[in-house]
């Protein structure tokens, strides 16, 4: 049961609904890509912030050593989590996403029907683009600077310390706490900005806009992920250009507990008594009594999945088919996916305490269905659907 989730209608309209809401000039489209490359001069500081090594305590890691551009800005590695701190060697509790296609996005609300939506972060605990770029410098498992104050410090030394006084006044560095503020405004202001963030360029695009057609393998593919009755995926990851032409994001921006292995190259797992919860959990603290989103988390965009190497929140699957099939044989086939327990039953849904374990989503398709019935989708369409997915990945050429 996941009585916080009303999801067919969103599905579909949501991606339109977030477009017309989107007032920051960020706003997606398709045509991004014929966009000028030209930066405002806050943006532009917020490029150089953003790929500037000397901003951690390692003196190695920046925003762009996670978010490789190369790589939908997402990791580039199938590592569970990336590794930080002042020598890197610190692991992070989680998968690091793609910052693409996040310019819609807002902050986190409950639509009117309940259903949590929006916000940055796997659980949504930051408010926007700019206050999600505050808190990486300082977290002791990332960039891992001691204070605002320390890494105000480092970029009165940069090669743009200059810049950064134009733009912001002769005296900014001399308030640490204000220049702190101006530096994740002009990050936001650089992830809404370049096109790169959300170039539409992806072979599914060029079909959009008729200038190319889909092989007969990635067309099949297609009718699988929509079908309601097969993949369903569109239910979560809509794929339909919205009303005002704008095309699909493959995410509603919702939240779903999808019941996703444990993941033992996780350190923080090695303590059998740790979860990580998401929703319900995140250190804003306002859900804490709200059990029934223990296990959710947002619904990620599928666009460049294809060039990640690690899936879902804990990294646990390093392939799309491996994906794909978690999805159609989680419930036929559990034991793929989770370890027995002592009494040689499966532990399903094993990265939950058993108090949570019925927020999983057992009731749409595809995990629908028992132990023992046939998948929603065979091999050969499980093959088809990745053929479609790898159809999202941006910088397609003919
Ligand atoms: C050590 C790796 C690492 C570094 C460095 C890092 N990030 Fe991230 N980033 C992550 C991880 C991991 C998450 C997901 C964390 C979570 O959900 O709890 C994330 C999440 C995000 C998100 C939210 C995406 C979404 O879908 O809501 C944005 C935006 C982002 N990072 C931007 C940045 C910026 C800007 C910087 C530099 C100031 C930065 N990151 C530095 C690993 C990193
Ligand atoms: C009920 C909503 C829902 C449906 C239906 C759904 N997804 Fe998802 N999807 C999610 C959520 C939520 C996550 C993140 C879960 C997590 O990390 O714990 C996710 C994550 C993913 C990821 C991992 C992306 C990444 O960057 O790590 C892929 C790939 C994916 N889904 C593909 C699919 C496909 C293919 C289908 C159809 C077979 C599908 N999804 C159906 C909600 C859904």
């Amino acid at each position: 049961m996941t009585p916080f989730r009303t999801r067919q209608f969103l599905g579909i309209l949501s991606a339109a609904a977030l477009l017309s809401l989107s007032g920051c000039g960020g706003g997606g489209g398709s045509e991004a890509s014929t966009e000028s490359s030209t930066l405002s001069a806050q943006a532009t500081l917020g490029e150089k912030i953003f790929k500037d090594i000397s901003l951690s305590a390692s003196g190695k890691q920046s925003c762009a050593s996670c978010h490789a551009s190369d790589f939908g800005h997402a990791q580039d590695n199938n590592l569970a989590a990336q590794l930080g701190g002042g020598d890197l060697t610190l692991q992070g509790g989680r998968v690091s996403p793609s910052i693409r296609y996040l310019a819609t996005n807002t902050s986190f609300f409950f639509a009117a029907d309940g259903t949590p939506t929006g916000g940055f972060f796997w659980d949504g605990r930051a408010s926007s683009l700019a206050d999600q770029a505050g808190g990486p410098f300082l977290n002791p498992l990332e960039m891992a600077m001691a204070s605002k104050a320390d890494v105000i410090a480092k970029i009165a030394q940069a090669s743009y310390a200059a810049d950064f006084k134009k733009v912001f006044g002769d005296d900014i560095f001399s308030r640490p706490d204000e220049a702190y503020e101006r530096v994740k405004l002009a990050i936001q202001r650089y992830e809404l900005e370049d096109a790169d963030f959300r170039p539409y360029t992806a072979k599914y695009d060029a079909f959009l806009n008729g200038s190319t057609q889909l092989s007969d393998q990635e067309m099949r593919g297609l009718a699988l992920f929509n079908s309601p009755t097969k993949g369903n995926c569109a239910g979560c990851h809509p794929s339909a250009k919205g009303a005002d032409g704008s095309h699909p994001l493959f995410t509603d921006f919702t939240y779903d507990a999808l019941g996703v292995p444990r993941n033992t190259e996780l350190a923080a797992n090695a303590d059998s008594t740790y979860y990580d919860l998401g929703l319900c959990a995140r250190n804003t603290g306002d859900l804490t009594s709200r059990t029934d989103l223990c296990g959710a988390f947002k619904v990620p965009s599928l666009r460049n999945a294809a060039l990640r190497q690690a899936y879902f929140h804990n990294g646990k699957f390093k392939t799309l088919k491996d994906v794909v099939t978690f999805y159609v044989q989680r419930d036929t086939n559990p034991e793929k996916f989770y370890p027995l327990k002592a009494d040689g039953t499966v532990d399903k849904f094993n990265d939950l305490p058993d108090a949570y374990k019925a927020n999983v989503n057992t009731t749409e398709v595809p995990y629908n269905r028992q132990a023992g019935d046939a998948p929603a989708l065979s091999d050969t369409e499980i093959d088809d659907l990745v053929a479609f997915l790898q159809t999202l990945t941006d910088g397609w050429t003919k």
